[in-house]
C-alpha cells in the first residue's frame, strides 16, 4: 500500500512519488518544487474545524500548546515523539479599526496577524518547527540556510533550543536589520556573511547543502510550508472559522504566499470551508519580480504548466541589466522568489491579486500600525500598504473582511523605525531635544496637555 505521506512534484503533469526519508530528491519541472501531499482518504482528519478547539483544555501537553501541531492532522508527517516544538504559534489576530480606518475600510472590517508574536519574533518559527522535525526524522547533523535575517534567526534558535543539529547560516553582506544578526549569533549559529545579497546566499547555500548533504531549511524545503499552512488554521481560529474576504501578505521569496495556497486548496477539498479567501500579495517596489511577472507580463499557473520560458527570458534580462533588488523593507528584498510557481497556483485557486508598494508607502504604513499600539518590522508593513492601495482601486470595498499579515516584530529593525521617525514623513514622531530643566520641559510639553 502507498504511504500515507510522501513528496511530490509541484507540476501536476510529474506524479512520481518520494519518500519523506529522501532529503530534497531531485525533480526536473517548476525548478524542482515539491510538496508533501497526503492520502487524506486514509489519513483521519477531523470534520469541523471547531474539533480543533478541545486542544485548547490540553495545553499542558507540548503540542497541544503548539499554534502549529495542535493541527497536526492537517500536516500528518510526523511521527509525535519526533516532533521539535519550542511553543512557536502563539500569535493573534487584532481587530485594527485605527488602521482600517488609515487603509479606507469600514470599523470591524481589519483584522491583523501578528506573526511577530512567535519565539524568534517571526511567522518562520511555523515552517522551521515542522523543517526541524523532518530534520530530526532524517538524523541530519548540520541545518542551514540562506536568509534576509528572520529565517537564519528562527533556524538558529531551533538549533539551539533543540540540541538535535548544528547550524549555518548564510546572510548578505550588510543586507541584514541588525536584530536578526544579533539573534543569529547569540543562539550560536555558524553566521557567514556572504559577498553579495540574498538571491547570491540562496544559489550558494544550495550549492552548498547538494554538495556537502547539509539540510537545507530554505522555503524550497517543502516541510517547511507545511508548518506554515497554520497561520491559516489561527487566522481562521481567530474569526471564529469564518472565511474572511481577502487575506494580503507581503511577497519576498513566496514561501508563505504558497502555503497559505496549499493549506487553503486543502481546507476546501477537505469540505472543512465552504469558500476560499482572495490572497493579495504585495511586493516591495523595490524587489518586485512577481509583480512584473504576474501584473505586466501576464505570466499565470495554466493548469500547472505556466510559461517558464518567460520566466527564464526574466531572469535574463535582469541578469543582463545587472538588477539588484533594493528596498528598506530588507526581509523582502529579493529578487528571485523561489517559490514563484507555487504562489502562481496558490494566486490561481484563490482568485488572488498581486500589487507593489513603494518604500515611503511602506513606511507610512508601519507607522500607523505602529501607532495603534503593536507595532511590526518594514516588510510586514507592506500587507497594510497593499489593503490601501487595493481600497483605493476599489478592488476591495469598505466592507469587504479583511486580513493583513504582519509577519515580523517591530524590535527586528528598530533602525528603520527610529529614521523614519527622526524624517519628514506625514507620520514621524521625532524625539524632543529638551535642556535639563523642569520649566523647559513643561514649555516642551504645552502642545500635549
Ligand atoms: N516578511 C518578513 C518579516 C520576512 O522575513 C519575509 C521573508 C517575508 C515577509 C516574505 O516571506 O519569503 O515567504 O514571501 N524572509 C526570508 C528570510 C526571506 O530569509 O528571513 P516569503
Amino acid at each position: 500500500m502507498s504511504p500515507l505521506a510522501y513528496q511530490t512534484p509541484a507540476a501536476p503533469a510529474d506524479a512520481s512519488e518520494f519518500d519523506l526519508t529522501e532529503v530534497l530528491p531531485t525533480c526536473k519541472p517548476l525548478g524542482g518544487l515539491l510538496d508533501i501531499e497526503y492520502d487524506w482518504d486514509r489519513v483521519p482528519v477531523p470534520s469541523s474545524l471547531k474539533w480543533f478547539e478541545k486542544r485548547w483544555a490540553t495545553r499542558n501537553n507540548p503540542l497541544d500548546y503548539s499554534g502549529v501541531w495542535r493541527f497536526r492532522e492537517l500536516l500528518p508527517f510526523a511521527p509525535e515523539e519526533m516532533i521539535v516544538t519550542v511553543g512557536e504559534g502563539q500569535t493573534m489576530l487584532r481587530r485594527s479599526d485605527s488602521v482600517a480606518k488609515y487603509c479606507g475600510l469600514n470599523d470591524g472590517c481589519l483584522h491583523l496577524q501578528y506573526e511577530g508574536l512567535n519565539p524568534s519574533g517571526s511567522f518562520k518559527d511555523n515552517g522551521m518547527t515542522a523543517a526541524s522535525t523532518h530534520a530530526r526524522m532524517v538524523g541530519a547533523k548540520l541545518a542551514a540556510c540562506a536568509s534576509t535575517g528572520n529565517t537564519s534567526a528562527s533556524l538558529a534558535l531551533y538549533a539551539g533550543a533543540g540540541g538535535h543539529f548544528k547550524c549555518v547560516v548564510f546572510v548578505g553582506s550588510g543586507k541584514i536589520a541588525f536584530g536578526k544578526l544579533s539573534q543569529a549569533l547569540d543562539y550560536g549559529a555558524v553566521t557567514l556573511q556572504i559577498e553579495g545579497d540574498f538571491d547570491d546566499a540562496l544559489m550558494r547555500v544550495r550549492e552548498v547543502c547538494r554538495d556537502a548533504n547539509i539540510y537545507l531549511c530554505n522555503s524550497v524545503n517543502p516541510f517547511r510550508l507545511e508548518g506554515q499552512k497554520t497561520i491559516i488554521y489561527r487566522i481562521l481560529e481567530g474569526m471564529n472559522w469564518e472565511v474572511p474576504d481577502w487575506i494580503v501578505v507581503p511577497g519576498g521569496n513566496l514561501g508563505n504566499s504558497s502555503a497559505f495556497g496549499k493549506a487553503l486548496i486543502e481546507l476546501k477539498k477537505l469540505n472543512l470551508i465552504d469558500r476560499l479567501p482572495r490572497l493579495a500579495i504585495i511586493n516591495a517596489a523595490g524587489a518586485n519580480t512577481l509583480y512584473r511577472l504576474w501584473e505586466h507580463d501576464g505570466l499565470r499557473w495554466n493548469g500547472g504548466e505556466p510559461d517558464e520560458e518567460l520566466v527564464g527570458k526574466f531572469y535574463g534580462e535582469m541578469d543582463a541589466e545587472n538588477r539588484r533588488a533594493d528596498t528598506l523593507a530588507s526581509a523582502i528584498q529579493i529578487n528571485r522568489p523561489v517559490n514563484l510557481y507555487k504562489c502562481l497556483r496558490a494566486l490561481d485557486a484563490t482568485d488572488g491579486v498581486v500589487r507593489e508598494a513603494h518604500d515611503p508607502e511602506i513606511l507610512d504604513a508601519k507607522a500607523q500600525v505602529g501607532a495603534g499600539g503593536f507595532g511590526c518590522e518594514p516588510a510586514s508593513a507592506a500587507s497594510v500598504a497593499g489593503i490601501k492601495a487595493l481600497r483605493a482601486q476599489g478592488v476591495i470595498a469598505p466592507s469587504d473582511r479583511v486580513v493583513g499579515i504582519l509577519t515580523g516584530h517591530e524590535l527586528k529593525d528598530p533602525d528603520a523605525t527610529v529614521n523614519y521617525h527622526r524624517g519628514d514623513r506625514a507620520y514621524a514622531n521625532a524625539p524632543i531635544p529638551v535642556a535639563n530643566d523642569a520649566g523647559a520641559i513643561l514649555d516642551a510639553l504645552k502642545g500635549v496637555m
